[in-house]
This record gives C-alpha cells, structure tokens and sequence, in this order.
C-alpha cells in the first residue's frame, strides 16, 4: 500500500505505508542521502548503506525506495546481492526465500520475517526510521 506526501514542492512523494501499529511506533531518524539520486545502486536496484553503524538494504521498485536489513533472516544472506521479482518483493541471493519489503512477511512461505524500516523523503534528504529498543524493545 502507498501513501504520498505532500512536500513544500509541487510534486508528491511516494512512501512507505504506515499500519497503526507503525505509526504508533517511536522512530529515531537518519538521514541516509541527500536524495534518492545520490544513492548508489547497483544494476539489480538494491543498495547496501551504513546508517547509525547499522548496515541497512534499500530497495528502489517503482519510484519507491523501502529498506530492510541487510541479511536475511534465514541464515544470513545479503539482500543486497539478491533480486527484485516484478511484485517487488526481495529474494535472497542463497535459498531464494522472498520477502515482502512492505511490511517484512515471508511470502515465499517459509515462516520467516524481514525487518524493514519506514522511508521518509524530507526536504533536505532521505531518512530511514528505527524503532526504539524501549522497555518492549526485545518484541520487535
Ligand atoms: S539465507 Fe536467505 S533464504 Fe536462506
């Protein structure tokens, strides 16, 4: 799902859709370029980029740029080195499991889930939101 944001500019922003419960979350935000330009993708349009010493994956499909970490949760693989499907899902380069970079389900089947993080395009740059580790961080 997409919503699209308005900015000082004429032209909409395509981002991430925010369930309740993501809205509900605390972000901290880093900035991770100036803008979606700036950003170094290889051919298969995944990026690997340190932000607040975390290696996150970012995926351009569509005019939408999402994030997620940079391993799989199965066993590690980068995502960065795997491949886009034309749904826009992330496969992984090692056992081919996919992800859904909207919302992180495992929509390959395998039970597993990807921890993405919400895009926020700003005036002055390209942010990606972590949750806060609070008292129920370790839910997450
Ligand atoms: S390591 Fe990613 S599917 Fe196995």
């Amino acid at each position: 799902m997409l919503f699209v944001m308005r900015t000082a500019s004429a032209t909409p922003i395509k981002q991430n859709f925010f369930t309740k419960m993501e809205a509900a979350k605390k972000y901290t935000w880093h900035k991770i370029a100036d803008s979606i330009a700036a950003i170094n993708f290889a051919a298969n349009n995944l990026a690997e980029v340190e932000v607040a010493g975390k290696i996150i994956c970012l995926a351009l499909h569509n005019g939408m740029l999402h994030a997620c970490t940079q391993k799989c949760p199965h066993a590690g693989g980068y995502l960065s080195e795997g491949h886009l499907d034309a749904l826009g899902n992330i496969v992984c380069p090692l056992h081919r499991y996919k992800f859904s970079l909207q919302n992180g389900r495992n929509v390959s089947g395998e039970g597993y889930y990807l921890k993405t993080f919400p895009i926020e395009i700003r005036e002055d740059g390209v942010y990606a939101g972590f949750a806060g580790s609070g008292l129920f961080g370790w839910l997450k």
